[in-house]
């Protein structure tokens, strides 16, 4: 990781926008993880770490399931918003880098990665995983592709898909300039898990969020970090709200409308080899 991708999340407002608009992880990418797992763990569930946890949002679901959670990032700003914001006891955050897990050998139940695997050295990562990895433990790794919206008349899904593409594709062109964005768009094909047990599995994922939280949302992408830090003064979400309120033929203020957005996601999991 080279010391501009390493600053990418390391500032305290872009933590704590994070930590408001950022989804968490869809129950039911958790289930089919935790499903998969306890096919050759017996239960309770000892150790599962979340690597690349932001603020916590893949971690906060693993509660119910393991004795203990920690969630790593390389991120200060974003550790520290995980602890402000946990509610959570058997949760703790520590950072760390994803190619160097301060975890002793055979230690952890399950590793997850969502949303970040994109930024790492995959092959460090993965030698880290398998050394702190029980056997039979399984490693998760999953991203959303890119949001298309959805409403029962197909015109209107049509023009607020276009209205959103135009912001974060047109807008913010010049600013997703990192080749790892590739790998996350493309679904992971180009990484792998070594382990004779993967699979790549894929789901569709329907969240309902006000304008005023999808506008958030776009606010949280690392590309809108750096339009705004060149463009501090423009708008783009006022007339973009007008625009959706258009689209919608709502008279309603954005933060009491509510939209419907659809995403993939892929989702590459591995079982470390062990006994039957
Ligand atoms: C897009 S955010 C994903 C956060 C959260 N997992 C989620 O699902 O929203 C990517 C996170 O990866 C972290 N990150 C990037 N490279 C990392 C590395 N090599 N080791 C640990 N964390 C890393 C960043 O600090 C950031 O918090």
């Amino acid at each position: 990781m080279n010391a501009a991708t390493r600053k990418q999340f390391a500032e305290a407002d872009h933590a704590a926008i994070y930590s408001k608009y950022r989804p968490k992880a869809d129950p039911k990418v958790l289930e089919r993880v935790i499903n998969y797992l306890k096919e050759k763990k017996k239960t309770p569930l000892n150790v599962a770490v979340d690597v690349a946890c932001g603020s916590g949002q893949g971690t906060v679901g693993l509660a119910p399931h393991f004795k203990k959670i920690i969630g790593y990032d390389i991120s200060t700003a974003q550790i520290n918003e995980g602890r402000r914001v946990n509610t959570v006891e058997n949760i703790e955050y520590a950072v760390a880098d994803a190619e160097n897990i301060p975890l002793p050998d055979n230690s952890v139940d399950l590793v997850t990665c969502s949303q970040a695997a994109h930024w790492f050295n995959f092959n460090a990562f993965f030698r880290e995983v398998d050394r702190i990895l029980t056997p039979n433990g399984v490693l998760a790794v999953y991203s959303r592709g890119d949001y298309v919206l959805v409403h029962e008349d197909a015109y209107v899904a049509e023009e607020l898909t276009k209205i959103y593409k135009e912001c974060t594709w047109k807008t913010l062109a010049a600013y997703w300039n990192d080749p790892v964005h590739v790998t996350r768009q493309n679904g992971y094909v180009n990484l792998v898990i070594p382990y004779p047990n993967f699979e790549r599995v894929a789901m569709e994922s329907q969240i309902d969020l006000t304008l005023t939280n999808l506008t958030g949302f776009i606010s949280s992408f690392t590309a809108y970090q750096r339009f705004h830090r060149d463009n501090p003064n423009d708008d783009i979400f006022t007339p973009l709200h007008a625009r959706f309120l258009q689209a919608l033929n709502a008279q309603t203020l954005p933060e009491e409308t509510t939209v419907t957005t659809s995403c993939p996601i892929y989702m590459m999991i591995g079982r470390k080899p062990g006994p039957n």
